[in-house]
């Protein structure tokens, strides 16, 4: 089994390039079969989780070519209906984005129930409330879920969701643009996936009005053709980075980023505080003063990103002070506070809520990441860390982290893909 090797304390300095975003590209690349024409998509990060979602594409009958690392052709002209492989899409959340996309193009589905991290339930009720309100029933056997519309028409209509749903608002706008009429989603989640997702769509042909605002409108098209379209940077990558920063008090700036869409977390780094300077696509963190304790809350966006609540306890645990971390969004995202508390972290946990005592220094220790983002939190808690850190169960950040080690290395990190075919910790990355 794979591991990364760190050996922390080193400051982290210079200048990194975030990749494209992965949960825009896992709901573009389905939303590309809906495309009456070839879709070439840019800025696809290289990650296994794009792997993933293109052999489930490519077993469904889509054409699907390699141009570059990063970018991808998608021909879905002679797709014709089929399941979808469950072997595959066991393996990640983003493969139910298939419901809508198939829906929308053959007016049904049969997709086996979603994989992904597991942090407590992921139900996905008000997706299926969204397909049943669009005229479509559904059924689920054996753990494969049924959608059809009788008719072969669905139909515009008013939805409200009851939580404010990524997956949810991603399926049902697949499924209602090339409805009849108008679909009207009210309480749609509000990230920028989403908004680049209805971006992708509308440069196809779409008539998808609102996207990054709770209320989105979408009047059906009969046509959608294909385009070239560029993902935009990953907000969690940059986050990530801004913390991994941080946690070495280190100077780092990171580009290529959409400095808007990383607001709530500059916000904390700045009450902690850390210099934050913002350009147009890139942002400086460096730190020339003690750091204080903080407060966090996750929220939907434009709130503090859950996907980055691992990666702020892991910094808040090196804080002197005791913050309060606050996950609003799922119930059992805390499962990788028993890994940090080897490494020395005094982090107590109620329910959804974590007491972060800051220590001076953690130290290295053997370490599993649970899923993609305690990974990363992992990987911030051993560049701080002194000594050796190992972390075991790396699939789960190749799932979200293109060139991780790369690109911590470039910045003076002392990181190391290891396999455990080599004894002596030899240098894998590149293989
Ligand atoms: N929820 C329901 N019913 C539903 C759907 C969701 O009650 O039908 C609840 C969930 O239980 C949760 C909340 O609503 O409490 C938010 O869930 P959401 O549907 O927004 O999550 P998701 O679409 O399954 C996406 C991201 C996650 C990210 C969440 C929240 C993708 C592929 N995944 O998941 O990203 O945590 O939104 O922002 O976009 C990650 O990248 O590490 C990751 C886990």
């Amino acid at each position: 089994m794979d591991k990364f090797v760190i050996s922390g304390g080193h400051k982290l300095k210079g200048t990194v390039s975030i990749s494209g975003a992965k949960n825009a590209a896992v709901a573009i690349l389905p939303a590309a079969i809906l495309s009456d024409g070839i879709c070439r998509i840019e800025n696809i990060p290289a990650i296994s989780d794009i792997t993933l979602m293109c052999r489930i594409l490519r077993d469904m009958g889509a054409n699907i070519k390699m141009i570059n690392k990063n970018t991808i052709e998608i021909d879905p002209t002679k797709m014709t209906f089929r399941e979808t492989p469950n072997d595959l899409m066991r393996g990640m959340r983003a493969s139910c984005y298939l419901m809508g996309a198939l829906l929308g193009k053959f007016s049904k589905a049969s997709v086996c129930l979603p994989g992904g991290c597991d942090f407590g339930t992921r139900p996905i009720d008000q997706h299926l409330k969204g397909f049943k309100a669009l005229g479509a029933d559904y059924n689920i056997h054996s753990g494969v879920i049924n959608v059809k519309c009788e008719d072969n028409k669905l139909k515009g209509t008013h939805i409200y969701l009851d939580v404010v749903s990524v997956g949810a608002t991603v399926n049902i706008m697949l499924a209602a643009v090339k409805s009849e009429g108008l679909t009207v989603i009210e309480n749609a989640a509000k990230e920028p996936h989403i908004v680049d997702l209805a971006n992708f769509l509308n440069c196809m042909g779409a008539d998808i009005f609102g996207a990054g605002t709770d209320v989105i409108k979408i009047r059906g098209v009969q046509e959608l053709k294909g385009v070239t379209y560029s993902i935009i940077p990953d907000q969690i990558e940059a986050g990530t980075y801004m913390a991994a920063a941080v946690v070495t008090r280190g100077d780092v700036t990171i580009e290529n980023v959409i400095p808007k869409h990383l607001e709530s977390i500059t916000a904390k780094l700045e009450e902690m505080g850390v210099n934050v300077e913002t350009f147009d696509e890139s942002i400086r963190v460096f730190c020339n003063k003690p750091l204080k304790k903080c407060n966090v809350k996750t929220m939907p966006h434009p709130g503090f990103p859950t996907d980055m609540q691992p990666q702020i306890t892991a910094l808040l645990s090196t804080v002197e002070g005791t913050s309060i971390v606050n996950e609003a969004v799922w119930d059992n995202r805390f499962r990788y506070i028993e890994e940090l508390r080897r490494m020395g972290a005094k982090i107590s946990v109620d329910g959804r809520l974590a007491v972060v005592e800051g220590i001076e220094t953690l130290t290295g220790a053997n370490v599993s990441a649970t899923d993609l983002r305690a990974g990363a939190a992992l990987i911030i808690a051993g560049l701080s860390a002194k000594g050796k850190t190992t972390i075991d169960n790396i699939n789960h950040i190749e799932r979200g982290y293109e060139n991780i080690v790369e690109k911590l290395t470039s910045l003076g990190a002392d990181i190391k893909h290891v396999s455990d075919i080599f004894s002596n910790e030899e240098d894998v990355s590149g293989i």
